[in-house]
């Protein structure tokens, strides 16, 4: 088959196509045709050794943590799938490869039945975005009718889908973008309002959106401007980050602060295709690439001010 995959860590140019054998799957396995795979910052941080999770990596590597395509083959101990189902799933790691390919094996568990709204390219999108999105505004941060809720990085490839989970819960929610393109982007998503987290004027700005104060916060990255802003987080409100968000944010005592991590399943793929129904969720895409240009998609994501997600196109061109 053909994969993108790296000999060694480093810059984006070690990603690069070549023929690999097709992973079997295990008895609790199912092989994916894929369609489609999402690439994220993180995989780009795995590129360059940066966060690779052993001590002693296996090359060549395949990267790519998520993708969506149809059923090719499944183990014996499998039932919830058959031969041709459109599934996506998302696992980290996967020591048997990654999914900038054109099969990937995962165990079961890793993965779901592809939501009918949308196509096998968003669906490839948004496996694990889908995820991190609904968790942090579903299960940690609890976002109910008539929260003020802040998504910090509303137009990146999570934040846009955590802007329409929260509102689907009927919360109101703001977002921070920067430039025209990405705050008119979070309105369309359903934003009740957008601010620039890095203009000079952002603190006011919020507050005067919020003069009670934000009861929940998705933080998407960190920094400065996140910095000026969680103040204005209510005491006995919430703060929520998935694991990657650097600087972490730091603690208060009045506020509660979680760091978490998108946890793929049965139940939860079932949860995330019943809430992308209920929130008839769009999936910006900001770029397409095909598999043997998976070193430019790299180079893009690393350039950052995506608008929503980047997407290699495996199969369907
Ligand atoms: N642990 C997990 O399970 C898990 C899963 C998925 C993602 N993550 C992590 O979650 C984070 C978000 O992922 P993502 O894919 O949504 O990333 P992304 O697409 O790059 O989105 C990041 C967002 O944050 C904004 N931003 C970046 N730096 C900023 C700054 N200094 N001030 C204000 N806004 C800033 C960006 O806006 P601009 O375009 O304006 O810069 C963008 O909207 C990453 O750290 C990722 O590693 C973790």
């Amino acid at each position: 088959m053909q994969a993108a995959a790296i000999d060694r860590f480093g810059p984006p140019s070690v990603l690069t196509l070549r023929t690999l054998p097709v992973p079997e799957p295990g008895p609790h396995e199912v092989m994916i045709a894929l369609h489609a795979a999402g690439v994220g910052i993180w995989d780009a941080r795995m590129r360059d050794g940066a966060w690779w999770p052993t001590d002693d990596p296996t090359f060549p590597i395949v990267l790519g943590t998520d993708g969506a395509g149809t059923v090719a083959a499944k183990g014996p101990r499998v039932r919830r799938f058959q031969i041709g189902d459109r599934v996506w799933a998302y696992e980290y790691a996967n020591p048997k490869g990654g999914f900038y390919a054109e099969y990937v094996a995962v165990d079961a568990d890793q993965v779901g039945r592809a939501p009918t709204q949308l196509d096998l390219l968003e669906a490839g999108a948004s496996a694990v975005t889908g995820l991190t999105a609904l968790q942090g505004i579903d299960d940690v941060l609890r976002v109910g009718p008539a929260k003020t809720v802040l998504i910090f990085g509303a137009s990146g490839a999570v934040g846009s889908l955590a802007v329409q989970f929260a509102k689907r819960r009927k919360a109101r929610v703001l977002g921070t973008a920067s430039g025209r393109d990405a705050a008119r982007l979070v309105r369309r998503l359903g934003a009740d309002a957008v601010i620039d987290a890095r203009s000079g004027d952002a603190v006011e700005q919020l507050r005067a959106l919020a003069p009670d104060g934000i009861d929940a916060l998705l933080a998407l990255a960190g920094g400065d401007p996140l910095g000026r802003l969680l103040p204005l987080v209510r005491a006995g409100g919430w703060i929520a980050y998935p694991n990657g968000v650097e600087p972490e944010p730091k603690p208060r005592p009045s506020v509660r602060v979680r760091a978490y991590d998108a946890v793929a399943g049965p139940r939860e793929f079932a949860r995330l295709d019943q809430a992308v129904a209920e929130a008839k969720l769009r999936v910006p895409i900001a770029a397409v690439y095909p598999l043997e240009q998976a070193a430019q998609a790299h180079e893009r994501i690393e350039k950052g001010h995506v608008l929503g997600r980047i997407a290699l196109q495996i199969r369907g061109r």
